[in-house]
């Protein structure tokens, strides 16, 4: 069988890693390798020169970032490193190498006071580090001239690691009510489905050369409020969310008021469909509960 391309995957142990590995383990026409920070430090130029020579890599998709929002107003330097210098790193390495370089962004980068979704070629204004540095990435990436599609998520949460479903299900198990707020509209992203569009773009595009920046989210617009409602109605969880405002639920880094992205460059370019958010929601909730299903067996 012929392999079409060798791909790395960093930052793999993340949840859209882990996401990939699990479409890695049904394909047969890619050969795949996935790294995370204990085998290839992305920040590491060397170490990411020789893991493309050794693997003969065509396409690199980079799951690795800095992504804890808050802690980054702490940590600029550390977050700027991973986030902006790494895929510099990257880029640099894939031009070398003539490989595709795929990078996830955020919905940061915006501002945040629009009223309808930002299209991809709308203006950028990051309002926290982490937005700053996720936006500096993106440049560097541009700059550098490498292929490359650059695709902005938002809200991502799967059945690993830290996110809001997560969280929301543990405290449904353990409180009566919560406060949840209810002035910030966005749209989640199930990793699962992120993933599947990722593979999409590259089998698409194969091995021709592409400098695009694209959004990815699942479909709709809600607020924090309206998932914590949903996670707790598909959880079968009877605490009650209560709204309240950005100003009652201070957090160190500025969060966007309004950052719904647009679908639509993505939807046409890769010819996908894209579920609704809810629809994404009940197969992730599924899924953690089949998990917590087999391991009490
Ligand atoms: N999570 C969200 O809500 C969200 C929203 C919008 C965009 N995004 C973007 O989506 C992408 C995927 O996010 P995610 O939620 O899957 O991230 P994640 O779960 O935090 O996973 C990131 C992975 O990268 C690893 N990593 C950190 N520093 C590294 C380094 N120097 N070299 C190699 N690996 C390193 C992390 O390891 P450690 O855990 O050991 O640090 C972790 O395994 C990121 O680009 C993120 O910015 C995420």
């Amino acid at each position: 069988m012929n392999i079409k391309m060798n791909i790395l995957v960093t930052g793999c142990k993340g949840q859209l890693g882990t996401e990939l590995q699990k479409i890695a383990d049904r394909d047969h026409q890619h050969r795949w390798v996935f790294t995370d920070v204990d085998t290839l430090d992305i920040c590491d130029k060397d170490a990411v020169e020789q893991c493309f020579a050794d693997h003969q890599t065509d396409a690199c998709i980079n799951c690795a970032a800095y992504t804890a929002v808050d802690k980054a107003e702490d940590e600029p330097e550390l977050a700027e490193k991973i986030n902006a210098y790494a895929p510099q790193v990257l880029a640099d390495t894939c031009l070398k190498h003539k490989a595709l370089l795929i990078h996830v962004s955020t919905d940061y980068v915006f501002g945040g006071n629009a009223d309808k979704p930002y299209r991809v070629e709308d203006e950028i204004n990051p309002q926290s580090v982490y937005g700053k540095t996720k936006a500096e990435g993106e440049r560097l990436i541009r700059e550098s001239g490498c292929n490359h599609f650059i695709v902005r998520t938002a809200w991502l949460y799967s059945s690993v690691g830290k996110n809001f479903v997560k969280t929301m299900l543990m405290l449904g198990d353990t409180k009566d009510e919560i406060n949840v707020v209810a002035d910030q509209k966005g749209c989640p992203t199930w990793a699962h489905d992120l993933a599947a569009a990722l593979m999409a773009l590259l089998n698409k595009n194969g091995k021709k050369p592409v400098h695009e920046t694209f959004h990815f989210t699942n479909e709709g617009q809600i607020t924090w409020h309206d998932f914590a409602t949903a996670i707790m109605e598909i959880g079968g969880k009877t605490c009650k969310v209560n709204p309240i405002t950005t100003d009652q639920y201070p957090t160190k880094a500025k969060r966007p008021a309004y950052s719904v992205l647009d679908l639509s460059k993505i939807k046409e370019y890769a010819g996908i469909e894209i579920p609704d958010w809810r629809e994404s929601l009940v197969k992730c909730i599924e899924e953690l509960n089949s998990g917590l299903l087999r391991s009490s067996q």
